[in-house]
């Protein structure tokens, strides 16, 4: 997952070799198609896909390569170009991919790019020198600008390996670069929105595909004792795919499992107080990070995106679901890094920010909404395990 389509024709300074490898290509696949499947009429159901992938009639190849013979454009840095208008205007080859991204197949495949990435370009020069340096990690925080000091402290702990993305709840971006980083930080606004939220909208795994790891974080976090470079690494030594710093035991301490160790480097298994575990290797015990501060490896956060719900915003809920999203047995691939730890300070910011409901405080009335999802969520995915196993059971409908 996440490397497949990185094999797209090189740019080369000379563009015209790229349009005839392409069409040489899409000529030579046909023609070996054609070749050995008349000469091996056992392998056809193999070879059927070859042919299949791009469907194209002989006839079709001899005229558009004979087309683009005729136009004799040269696209040339040295030289300059000439005549690419008329490659814009040739009667289109027929294409129809079926291995293709959904919607795509009328595109020849070199030219398709089904992924991107936040990297921050220039307006001139070569574009393949626009990047002194491509950040592996994603950093992204949830931020009121009250809360700007704080976000300021934890990105100095994390090196020009990150990009920063910061999601703005009270729609104030600009103020932001008072900060030298933030002219660099890719600022999204949108009033009143949570963190999964903006997750679901703006951070779709094909989107960020070019991260390694992708941090999802809240904005009261203290980093004094936290350092980004280190923390990838024990993520990396520990083969860890969902993974959250320590907590420092303190007022907002809910589960034992992010509690903080002092005397190790990294765990994935707690105890819990009696009878919260139905087994040791389970949530709340293990697999099992919060949502407060995870970091996700591409491969996991692929998955988690799929899950996460458009109208279920505060992700409620998802921390024990996070154990699917990981190869098993999970209690392996989720754990708590202990020595890059942080402080959660419960600072209450985005949770004042709803409106009075049903009588309850604008507080109460986030917090209720919290609760309730947190149950429609657990109701879904059940509804959603019991439908699939039904349907794989003969005759299990109903
Ligand atoms: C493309 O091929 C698929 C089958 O592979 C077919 O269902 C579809 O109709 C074709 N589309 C066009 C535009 O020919």
């Amino acid at each position: 997952m996440g490397i497949m389509q990185r094999s797209a024709p090189k740019r080369s300074n000379n563009s015209t070799r790229i349009v005839i490898t392409a069409i040489m290509g899409i000529a030579f696949g046909f023609l070996v198609g054609i070749s050995i499947s008349s000469a091996h009429l056992t392998k056809i159901s193999l070879l059927s896909g070859v042919k299949n992938s791009f469907g194209i009639p002989m006839s079709e190849i001899e005229r558009y390569s004979a087309e683009i013979g005729r136009i004799r454009a040269v696209i040339d840095e040295s030289s300059g170009t000439k005549n690419i208008e008329a490659l814009g205007s040739v009667r289109l080859p027929k294409i129809n991919v079926s291995s293709n991204p959904r919607g795509a197949e009328s595109l020849p495949p070199g030219i398709v790019v089904p992924e991107s990435d936040l990297y921050l370009r220039r307006l001139w020069g070569d574009p393949s020198e626009d990047l002194k340096k491509k950040p592996k990690y994603l950093l992204t925080f949830t931020v009121g600008y009250d809360q700007r000091h704080n976000i300021d402290a934890a990105v100095k702990k994390f090196s020009d390996d990150f990009a920063i993305l910061l999601f703005h709840y009270d729609g104030r971006t600009s103020e932001w670069d008072q900060f030298e980083w933030s002219k660099n930080a890719i600022h999204v606004s949108a009033r009143k929105q949570t963190k999964w939220w903006y997750a679901k909208r703006f951070l779709h795994p094909d989107i960020v595909s070019a991260y390694e790891y992708i941090f999802i974080w809240d904005e009261d976090l203290g980093v004094e004792h936290f350092n980004g470079d280190k923390y990838i690494n024990l993520v990396i030594k520990h083969g860890l795919d969902i993974s959250q710093p320590g907590l420092e035991p303190n007022n907002g301490l809910t589960w034992e499992m992010t509690k903080r160790r002092g005397d190790r480097e990294v765990h994935t298994v707690t105890e819990e107080k009696p009878g919260w575990c139905s087994d040791p290797h389970l949530p709340p015990c293990a697999a099992f990070v919060e949502i407060m501060a995870p970091v996700f490896s591409r491969e996991a956060w692929r998955c988690v995106w799929h899950m996460i719900q458009n109208d279920l915003v505060h992700g409620w809920g998802l921390d024990f679901a996070l154990r699917r999203c990981v190869q098993q047995p999970a209690y392996e691939k989720i754990g708590v890094i202990d020595s890059q730890w942080i402080v959660h300070q419960v600072i209450p910011s985005l949770g004042n920010q709803g409106e009075a409901d049903n009588g309850k405080s604008p507080r109460e009335a986030v917090k209720t909404r919290c609760r309730t999802e947190w149950a429609q969520f657990q109701a879904r995915l059940t509804v959603a395990d019991k439908m699939y196993l039904q349907e794989l059971t003969p005759n299990g409908k109903g």
